[in-house]
């Protein structure tokens, strides 16, 4: 083959080659990366509900909590006894407020057992740890946690007690994650919170508790969790009490 024809058939190769890559989009400009999206971070569901409790003026807060006339406080050994926990199991108190409820569940699962009272407010906790010494209790541990987070080891709680708590969880699909990674495979939550009745419920209630036990329920069962049992105790005014089980996620 002579030099002007072998060159004439290399252009000729060169240009079908050419075509054939155009046709097939090999040669098209390069569109520019697009990044990959971000999860938006969850919203507060209620902004502003939790003012009060991060205040560091505890003694109002305590004297709320642990008012006569509060049916949860007056009543707390029944509620403690509904809520069950077993001898030696690992129970944590989220919201624990004044901590009344942790000091009654740290005797029923005795020093075989452990309770963890977990809370935003730093402050609440330290009066209550101050107490929980003084009045000899070895088995119980305050937590500070996040707003998003309970901060508790994973795997570790048999039982998860949230009273009038649920409704103060501002990003409460966050936090019931965290809820779900910490308890042990089986682990049970209890949950008391408020009726929110049309009609019913008092208008300041109605204000303040963003949700009704519907609701609250199908959250916590989209989270992870199956309903076992619902109480509506004639001891509690105003309060019912829901029991989940932790379900395994795929
Ligand atoms: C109405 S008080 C109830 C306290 C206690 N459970 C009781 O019934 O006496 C609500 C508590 O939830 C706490 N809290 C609010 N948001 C929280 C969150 N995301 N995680 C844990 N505790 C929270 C508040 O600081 C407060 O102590």
């Amino acid at each position: 083959m002579s030099h002007s024809c072998c060159r004439t058939w290399f252009a000729s190769a060169l240009a079908s080659l050419t075509l054939l890559m155009a046709a097939s989009g090999a040669l098209r400009p390069q569109e520019p990366a697009v990044p990959p999206k971000q999860a938006e971070p969850e919203r507060s569901v209620k902004p502003g509900i939790n003012e009060k409790w991060k205040s560091d003026d505890i003694d109002p807060l305590v004297a709320l909590l642990e008012a006569e006339g509060r049916a949860i406080y007056e009543q707390r050994e029944q509620l403690a006894a509904l809520a069950g926990p077993r001898k030696g199991s690992v129970v944590a108190d989220v919201g624990a407020g004044s901590g009344f409820m942790a000091e009654i569940f740290a005797r029923l699962v005795a020093t075989e057992g452990k309770v963890y009272a977990v809370d935003i407010n730093a402050l609440l906790l330290k009066r209550l740890a101050q107490d929980a010494a003084a009045k000899g209790i070895t088995n119980l541990e305050v937590v500070v946690c996040g707003e998003r987070e309970v901060n508790l080891p994973p795997n570790s709680i048999d039982l998860m007690f949230i009273c009038d708590t649920y409704h103060h969880f501002e990003y409460p699909v966050s936090t019931m994650k965290s809820i779900h990674e910490a308890l042990k495979p089986g682990g049970q939550i209890v949950l008391v919170d408020f009726y929110r009745i049309e009609g019913v419920t008092p208008q300041w209630l109605m204000d303040h508790v963003r949700a009704g036990e519907e609701v609250f329920t199908q959250e916590i069962i989209d989270a992870g969790f199956e309903l076992i049992n619902a109480h509506y105790p004639p001891f509690l005014t105003q309060n019912y009490v829901l029991r989940f089980r932790k379900t395994e996620k795929d």
